[in-house]
């Protein structure tokens, strides 16, 4: 069975085309970072009016990377929420002419969701049960997750999303948009302890807090300029780092499970990679995370999401699907 996957929640037109729910023919994710990075974020309705232009051409490059053609395609797969609604309206019009044209089925995915079927993708593919951490630009959530399809949200942040605090730290030290893979790189040049931001709402519970990381960061600037940017950059990932793994750490005993998978942009972070497992190991628990290409957004994570959809759950949409800029994780089951 070949799903065609498409994603343009935010800023990448994204199309796949995945065999079976767990081989990828093709993968294409057009970036329009250069498009925002002049505004030091994404414009919406620039990225609309992008994802419209960019689409149909990069459909048709997936199927040829593919070697199939549109009668080849089974089942057409696409996000319908949460992200912007603009660029969500555009992927799902261009996902339902498709089903309407071909007179195929329309699966509605769950972007989150869609996130941690990048685990399905790894090789080998990790399965549930396990304790999800979705640590993304838009969002960081704890998941507890029995089997694919059932969602538990059981914690995560109040304010800003991790890659979110990356991106505003970023901009405020001079970094171009998104600066979450500059902060990467800058910091394995840095001393992590070198400076003491602090670790917010680490002591208790299962949510995070990261706008007052930020905070804290423009009153430490002010007060030390000309601080080395390396050692500023690995000061601030190394307290977002030590936050997700406590807090992860914490919801996966408290809901027991043994087995913790990392995904969405920040999953592709090389320090978290670093320190995450063996903190895990100490506790008799294993991380996985997917390679950083399926971690950042792209369409076969939603091609994934959508076969499991349609096959074990026998969910398919009406072509009138509508987009909704806020669907919570939980009403997807
Ligand atoms: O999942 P994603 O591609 O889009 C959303 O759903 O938000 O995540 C994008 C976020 C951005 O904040 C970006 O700065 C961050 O992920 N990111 C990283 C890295 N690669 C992407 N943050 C830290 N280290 C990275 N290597
Ligand atoms: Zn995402």
């Amino acid at each position: 069975m070949l799903v065609l996957g498409i994603e343009t929640s935010c800023d990448e037109t994204a199309v796949a085309i995945v065999e079976d729910g767990q081989r990828i023919r093709a993968n294409l994710v057009y970036s329009q970072a250069d498009l925002h990075g002049r505004y030091g974020g994404v414009v919406p309705e620039a990225a609309s009016r992008d994802h419209l232009r960019k689409i149909p051409a990069l459909a048709q490059e997936a199927l040829a990377a593919a070697k199939a053609s549109w009668a080849d395609i089974d089942v057409v797969g696409v996000t319908y929420g949460p992200g912007l609604i603009g660029p969500l309206l555009v992927g799902v019009s261009y996902a339902a002419g498709v089903a309407l044209a071909r007179g195929l089925p329309l699966v509605g995915v769950n972007h989150l969701a869609a996130h941690l079927f990048a685990l399905r993708l790894s090789e080998p593919p990790v399965e549930p049960p396990f304790l999800g951490l979705i640590v993304s630009g838009g969002h960081t959530l704890l998941v507890a997750v029995p089997r694919w399809g059932e969602y538990q949200v059981v914690g995560g942040t109040r304010d800003d999303a991790a890659g979110e605090a990356l991106d505003k730290f970023g901009r405020l030290v001079g970094l171009p948009y998104p600066a979450g893979p500059h902060i990467d790189a800058l910091a394995q040049e840095g001393d992590p302890t070198r400076i003491p931001f602090p670790r917010p709402m680490l002591e208790s519970g299962l949510d995070m807090s990261f706008a007052g990381l930020k905070t804290a960061a423009i009153y430490w600037l002010r007060e030390h300029p000309g601080a080395p940017l390396s050692d500023l950059c690995a000061s601030f990932l190394e307290a977002v780092v030590e936050v997700l793994v406590e807090k992860t750490l914490r919801a996966a005993r408290r809901f027991q499970f043994n087995r913790i998978v990392v995904a969405g942009g920040v999953a592709a972070n090389r320090r978290l990679r670093q320190v995450f497992p063996p903190r895990a190991a100490e506790r008799g628990m294993t991380v996985f995370f997917p390679p950083p290409a399926l971690c950042t957004d792209n369409a076969a994570n939603v091609a994934a999401c959508a076969h499991q959809r349609y096959t074990v759950l026998g969910r398919s949409e009406p072509l009138s699907l509508a987009p909704d800029a806020n669907l919570p994780l939980h009403q997807w089951v």
